[in-house]
């Protein structure tokens, strides 16, 4: 591909703003000792190409595959209502990658609340969105729970046993649960329904003062990633990702 369509692939602007930053020298490909300024110069684009668009440093991929620690108080909306939007803390290119197939951009794989923190994957690959994210695949979730009382063994049986919810006469169970600390739980879940922990936790009579997620399937946050960090998956990590989501179990 040219260079300026490897940049407009990578989020860098429209075919024509990337024209012109090649053209203008502003563009530095690794192993290359002086900018390119043929828009049209040929680039074998392979995954991780290093490059520099006006000094930033950039790394090539054909889809963007993204790991977010989310910090409190942003909400993970591109049009979001009262806090900042998750992507605000995505670097432009990040931000402005064009739409690929189905898919309009990066997009994060669920949603979690304005006040909870932790993991958070975005791509632009929609088969992993649509693998993941669909409610059949079951790929389990685990959520580090502060809560306002004491957790006690009653507290735990209930959540494995299953609660019901407002909204489903169906009763939702946690696939693990274990007491962490006086006033912490660790909660596994394999589904995804609005405000789940909070909702499960209120119905065995405590509350979340404090809600983090530490992992999605086989991939658990980094502990060098800190609040609002963001970084590309790793090719193991991206294996993982897609190991994550077992084949879809018929409805019962
Ligand atoms: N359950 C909740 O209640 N909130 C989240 O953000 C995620 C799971």
């Amino acid at each position: 591909m040219s260079l300026a369509d490897m940049l407009y692939s990578q989020g860098f602007g429209t075919r024509r703003v990337c024209a012109g930053l090649v053209q203008q020298g502003l563009v530095r490909l690794e192993g290359v000792p002086e900018p390119v300024t043929d828009a049209l110069h040929a680039v074998e684009a392979r995954e991780r190409l290093g490059f520099t668009v006006q000094g930033q440093p950039w790394e090539y991929h054909a889809q963007a595959y993204v790991l977010l620690h989310k910090p409190a108080g942003t909400e993970c909306s591109q049009k979001p209502s009262a806090w900042p939007s998750i992507y605000t803390l995505l670097p432009a290119p990040l931000r402005q990658r064009p739409q690929k197939g189905a898919v309009q951009g990066v997009q994060a794989i669920g949603r979690l609340d304005q006040d909870t923190t932790g993991m958070l994957l975005l791509t632009d690959d929609g088969k992993l969105i649509h693998q993941m994210a669909f409610p059949r695949r079951h790929v389990p979730k685990v959520y580090e729970v502060t809560c306002r009382h004491p957790v006690d063994s009653a507290q735990i049986q209930r959540l494995l046993a299953g609660v019901v919810l407002d909204d489903d006469p169906k009763p939702v169970r946690a696939a693990a649960c274990e007491q962490t600390d006086d006033h912490a739980l660790r909660l596994t879940l394999t589904e995804g329904k609005y405000h789940q922990v909070k909702r499960m936790v209120a119905a065995v009579g405590n509350r979340v003062e404090a809600l983090h997620r530490s992992r999605i399937g086989a991939l658990e946050l980094p502990a060098d990633l800190a609040p609002g960090q963001w970084r590309w998956l790793t090719p193991a990590e991206l294996e993982a990702a897609r190991q994550t989501a077992p084949a879809a179990t018929p409805a019962a």
